[in-house]
């Protein structure tokens, strides 16, 4: 599980807000699966809405230029946020997003799944994305722009918001790296030589570590 910072600055938020702010809002359920639809209680756009289009492209060009997003996720596919309503007591209850999701040209698996909190955590009343881990559940509440990258895997759900409105844009990602665990490892080979590099070692040093993380990289990726 992992917090992305600063996903959407100032003027991304606004030209997003000011597009969610003139869209038709839909039953959540119509992308939900049999299960997961008698515990969805939420709204989304259309998923073809251009205004829908439009606001993912703006979060798709954001992600693209953020460094930890490029460097935790390995994404080799990214799906078309979805984007989602809460307000007046909307919840969404315990669920695990499916394995594999259809796009506009054939299908991609989730291995991440992502939560793009949009809305200021002050102005709404609950609403917490609460992620099932080894520890226990993990409440999550993000300032408007920041993201949460987790497992596919993990079960979660979103607390009714009781007061407020909450919105979010929720994707999915396919990794270049399926193991959760060779993809950690990796991120953390990643950070430690940025550290190394910042920290003026000795080129032939991050050299070496750079080429154990491009040959290890080819060992576990599939493209
Ligand atoms: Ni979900």
């Amino acid at each position: 599980m992992l917090h992305i910072p600063g996903v959407l600055d100032a003027a991304a938020l606004a030209q997003v807000h000011g597009l969610l702010g003139r869209a038709g809002w839909i039953d959540g359920r119509a992308t939900a699966g049999h299960l997961s639809a008698t515990v969805k209680d939420n709204r989304q756009l259309d998923e073809d809405d251009p205004i829908a289009l439009q606001a993912g492209a703006v979060v798709m060009d954001a992600l693209a230029r953020h460094p930890l997003f490029a460097a935790s996720a390995l994404a080799t596919c990214i799906s078309a946020p979805l984007f989602n309503r809460y307000e007046g007591g909307a919840t969404y209850g315990d669920h695990i997003d499916g394995a594999i999701r259809p796009l506009t040209k054939g299908r991609m698996r989730a291995d991440l799944s992502a939560t793009l909190f949009l809305s200021d955590p002050a102005s709404y009343d609950g609403g917490e994305l609460l992620i099932a881990g080894p520890g226990g559940e993990h409440a999550v509440k993000l300032p408007a722009g920041d993201m949460i990258l987790y497992a596919s895997g993990a079960r979660h759900r979103v607390t009714p918001v009781t007061q407020g409105r909450r919105d979010a844009a929720v994707l999915w990602i396919q990794s270049l790296v399926r193991s959760a665990q060779q993809r950690d490892m990796l991120f953390e080979l990643d950070g430690t030589i940025q550290n190394l590099r910042a920290a003026n070692a000795p080129d032939a040093d991050v050299l070496a570590l750079t080429g154990l993380y491009h040959n290890l990289l080819r060992l576990w990726s599939e493209p």
